[in-house]
């Protein structure tokens, strides 16, 4: 066993062209010349900036473990930097999730998402990096579910020794601010019963259990779990998750932790971040919002970390054995657009108080009489 690591996850909406489409390549190399600079400096390890439609996101690797305020300030300073040229351009909704006008030791609660986890890197260290747009964290909670819980997903829970005791899903209540450890597979059914109401109960990490092959303490994945409307108090776009999560070795292979995304499941956001849709697994060069400002969208890349720095990325979805989830996708999409302003295309009325339509009904209420 080597060093420990940290790996930061973090992302921001800063700016897109056209609309909500997609990140121009000038805004990121803004970000890239930043952490070339951080990482030629010492301060960090490695990095790389990719995008998913709209979002701005920041891989770093560095050693000064999960919510460092010196990594975090870097990360803010990077979308600052971002939105400044953003602004320069007038690209749309430049600065879109810097919520709070300065920094103040800590990017949560600030308007950025953010996944990182500190381990201790083993002899080969598999990392994947999953960034999507047009939803919500809860997103995650089904694929994250079958990876490390569904005996159907994962060969490895049936075959492998290592994998057979299960792992332990900390679960966020992300509207009362609560978070409870639960133990798989004795508890799946009432882990089920939580994040199956996405909307709320969020997957924030997993761990090994006690006597695995990896330490108990140290998470093997973890959800970006930030809501922008509980941040903001109104509606400034959907909070598009990240999510990291380690393979192979005691833990899922990288093939069992891509194939829930083989089925294109219903996730909420999509336009107006007041639809469910399909998300679709895709390659880089379609991690861009089209249709309907859609459908919601995944991209996958692939790492093995040495030291810290990061080999890769592989584009892992860039492959055609997605090619039927992608052409399902597309035909649900088509399905649930048909229904227009209709639920369940269109989110329940609890979800859409944080949007616009109190707006709209407020018009009217002079205008209800009693019945
Ligand atoms: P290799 O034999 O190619 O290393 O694969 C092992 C494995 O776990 C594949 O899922
Ligand atoms: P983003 O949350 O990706 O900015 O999208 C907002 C939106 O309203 C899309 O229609
Ligand atoms: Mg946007
Ligand atoms: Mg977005």
């Amino acid at each position: 066993m080597g060093e420990k690591i940290t790996v930061s996850l973090i992302k921001a909406d800063v700016g897109s062209v056209p609309g909500h489409v997609v990140v121009p390549d000038e805004i990121k190399k803004v970000a890239e010349a930043f952490l070339e600079e951080k990482k030629q400096n010492g301060d960090i390890i490695d990095y790389r900036v990719l995008n998913v439609g709209d979002d701005l996101e920041l891989i770093m690797t560095h050693r000064e473990g999960v919510d460092s305020e010196k990594i975090h300030g870097i990360a803010w300073e990077t979308f600052e930097l971002a939105t400044k040229r953003a602004k320069e351009l007038k690209l749309y909704g430049a600065g879109q999730d810097l919520l709070k006008e300065a920094f103040s030791g800590n990017i949560r609660g600030l308007g950025p998402g953010v996944a990182e986890m500190e381990f201790t890197e083993r002899g080969a260290e598999p990392l994947l990096a999953f960034m999507m747009d047009k939803t919500e964290p809860g997103a995650f909670n089904l694929p994250i579910f079958r990876i490390f819980a569904d005996p159907f997903n994962t060969a490895g829970l049936v075959i492998d020794p290592s994998l057979h005791n299960g792992f332990v899903f900390e679960i966020w209540d992300i509207v009362e601010h609560k978070r409870v450890f639960m133990n798989s597979p004795e508890e799946m059914y009432d882990i089920l019963a939580l994040i199956g109401g996405k909307s709320r109960f969020v997957i924030k990490r997993i761990f090994p259990k006690e006597g695995s092959k990896l330490p108990a303490d140290e998470p093997v994945a973890t959800v970006s779990t930030e809501k922008l409307f509980q941040i903001a108090g109104e509606y400034v776009g959907k909070d598009d998750p990240v999510a990291l999560v380690r393979a192979q070795s005691g833990l899922p292979a990288v093939g069992e932790v891509l194939e829930p995304f083989a089925f294109p499941h219903l996730v909420s956001g999509w336009m107006r971040g007041s639809h469910n849709g399909p998300i679709m697994p895709v390659p880089f060069h379609y991690a861009k919002c089209t249709r309907f400002d859609g459908p919601p969208r995944v991209i996958g890349a692939g790492f093995q970390i040495c030291n810290g720095k990061l080999v890769g990325p592989v584009d892992l979805f860039d492959d055609p054995a997605f090619d039927y989830t992608r052409q399902k996708a597309a035909e649900i999409a088509e399905y649930m657009r048909r229904h227009g302003p209709f639920e369940p295309h269109r989110l329940p009325h609890e979800d859409m108080e944080y949007t616009t339509l109190p707006k709209v009904l407020d018009k009217l209420k002079d205008r209800f009489e009693d019945v």
